[in-house]
């Protein structure tokens, strides 16, 4: 029950995210987000308009060394922004599909193929618990930012290895805490919020082999950046209750409490991009 509840308000907040975002002006902070988690600049031009929101944490697509012909699927996909991406890679003859939860998100995203006209993304509807997707078909799955919403971290994992063909690459970015929330972050962060349903780093490397990959790599590690707290006008996310949604607010136009928690935040979290196999044969299990 508390699961369904949690996953509810998930679904509200990114439906509220993919119906405001039709404004220009979350563009360029779009764009600063995508630059400083490893996007480069013709990745960010490359897609069309309204498709990178700046929900990212890492840049999974770069890194999942994706090859023509491949059968890719996007966990969380969001607007479509590291779909795009990847169905350049894999070309004509390769096929991306996107798999989100929130039906607004989903429109977004299908509308952005069409203005794209990508020929080789679909987007379906659904839970990445419950992957709308048959047994050993994908060459490889991405996802970005999306299985630290997700109470259930280990059917998520699980169904990963289902779909993935054998000796296919899992390649996840994602927040992951280096300790325990103080209970005042827990009280102010929203569950849509990337903290709030993340788990320790090493329990997160554990689920993922627990459902059976092998090679379980942490490929990269972005900690918050010190100088952040040295820069009163650096821009840190805080939860604004009044419109129900996070914004970008400097350290020094917030009160203490808020610093402090926003801080915290930062503090005891960090981004990382897991690499992981499905083992090619049955011997390779053992
Ligand atoms: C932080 S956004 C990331 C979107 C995209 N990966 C990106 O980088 O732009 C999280 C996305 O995951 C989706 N999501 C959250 N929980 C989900 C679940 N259990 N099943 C499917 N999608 C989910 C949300 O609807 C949202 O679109």
């Amino acid at each position: 029950m508390r699961e369904e509840k949690v996953k509810k308000k998930v679904r509200e907040g990114y439906a509220q995210i993919a119906s405001n975002s039709s404004s220009c002006c979350g563009s360029t902070a779009a764009d600063e987000t995508g630059k400083s988690i490893g996007y480069t600049e013709e990745e960010l031009q490359s897609v069309p308009e309204g498709a990178n929101l700046g929900l990212g944490c890492g840049n999974p697509v770069a890194l999942a060394s994706l090859k023509e012909g491949d059968i890719v699927v996007d966990l969380g996909s969001g607007a479509g922004f590291d779909c795009f991406l990847a169905a350049k890679r894999v070309g004509e003859k390769g096929k991306v599909i996107g798999v989100d939860m929130t039906s607004e998100m989903v429109d977004k995203a299908r509308q952005n193929a069409r203005k794209g006209e990508y020929t080789n993304v679909e987007f379906r509807l659904g839970e990445i618990e419950h992957l709308p997707v048959a047994d050993n078909t994908a060459d490889a799955i991405i996802s970005n930012c999306v299985v630290n919403l997700v109470p259930n971290k280990k059917k998520v994992f699980e169904e990963a290895f289902r779909i993935l063909k054998p000796g296919g690459r899992l390649m996840v970015s994602d927040i992951v805490l280096l300790r325990e929330l103080s209970e005042a972050l827990k009280k102010r962060a929203p569950p849509e919020s990337c903290i709030r349903g993340a788990i320790m780093k090493d329990k997160y490397i554990e689920t993922i082999k627990e459902a059976g990959f092998q090679d379980v790599k942490i490929i990269e590690k972005v900690p918050y950046s010190e100088d952040v707290l040295r820069d009163p006008d650096a821009k840190v996310v805080v939860f604004n209750p009044e419109k129900n949604a996070e914004e970008l607010k400097s350290l020094s136009e917030l009160d203490e409490k808020t610093k402090e928690i926003a801080i915290e935040a930062m503090t005891a979290s960090m981004s990382i991009s897991v690499s992981a196999t499905k083992p090619a044969t049955k011997s390779s299990e053992a």
